[in-house]
């Protein structure tokens, strides 16, 4: 995702968004309220993550980018962990075929050094299978954190200066935008976040520089088709002017 693509920009009328990235917040708040163990709160996050896949392949959603795991959830119990990657797991050898089925085109963004090796296999088989596929683009990011992915970019422009293969000059926001995880996905038009928190979490901070921000107060389990029209709603009112001036008064 570089900030060279910033899908609305072309003057149309878009009120379907290209591009939506979900902060899927509140899972073990809403195990909590219902005296349930955090892992079944997960558990049903993988239910909602289903129906939003399906929701979004059914509104002409381009891009759907879901924040699974980030690299600061490492500081969590050994066990939530293990349920976590279980849950992936589970996802992707059980949900492959119909996502394949679907069109859905898997990518998947973040650091996979030091993954377990049958993870990182099936997060290949995933985007092997599925690439050449049309339709909604899910953009996993596990094991991703943004600082990660723009030290990462800088590390390696820094490396072609050092290589005599660029100048410090030639280093703008383009050439870093082109080594970030997938500089060929347009930026988030929309990013949402639920169960109420409002901050992004070091999630798509690089992308996030003109997408709109809509916080949604239910928790991750029971967001559904409806919700996510609901965002998209209040992403469609929202006016977008990537610094310039208003349409009324711009010209
Ligand atoms: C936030 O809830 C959610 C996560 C840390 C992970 C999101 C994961 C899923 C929806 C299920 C896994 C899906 C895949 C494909 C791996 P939280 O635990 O931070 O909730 P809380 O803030 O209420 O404690």
């Amino acid at each position: 995702m570089s900030n060279a693509a910033a899908p609305a920009t072309d003057g149309s009328d878009r009120s379907t968004p290209l591009h939506v990235a979900i902060i899927m917040d509140g899972n073990g708040r809403w195990a909590a309220s219902r005296g349930l163990p955090r892992a079944e709160g997960h558990r049903r996050g993988v239910d909602a993550l289903r129906r939003v896949v399906r929701a979004s392949n059914e509104l002409g959603i381009q891009y759907l980018t879901i924040f699974s795991f980030s690299s600061e959830n490492w500081s969590r119990p050994a066990t939530e962990i293990r349920d976590l990657f279980g849950l992936l797991r589970r996802f992707i050898r059980n949900d492959l075929a119909t996502l394949h089925a679907d069109g859905v085109c898997v990518r998947v963004i973040g650091e996979r050094e030091g993954l377990d090796p049958d993870i990182r296999g099936l997060l290949s088989e995933a985007e092997d299978l599925t690439r050449g596929n049309t339709k909604l683009n899910l953009v996993v990011a596990f094991n991703y954190g943004s600082r990660h992915e723009i030290a990462k970019a800088a590390q390696r422009l820094a490396q072609e200066v050092a290589d005599g293969k660029r100048t410090p000059e030639s280093i703008n926001a383009d050439a870093l935008g082109q080594y970030l995880d997938a500089p060929d996905i347009p930026d988030p038009d929309l990013i949402i976040r639920t169960s109420g928190e409002q901050r992004l979490s070091n999630f798509l901070m690089w992308q996030a520089a003109y997408s709109e921000l809509v916080f949604v107060p239910i928790h991750w389990p029971d967001f559904d088709k409806a919700a996510l029209e609901g965002a998209i709603a209040e992403y469609a009112r929202r006016e977008r002017r990537f610094g310039g001036l208003a349409a009324k008064t711009g010209s």
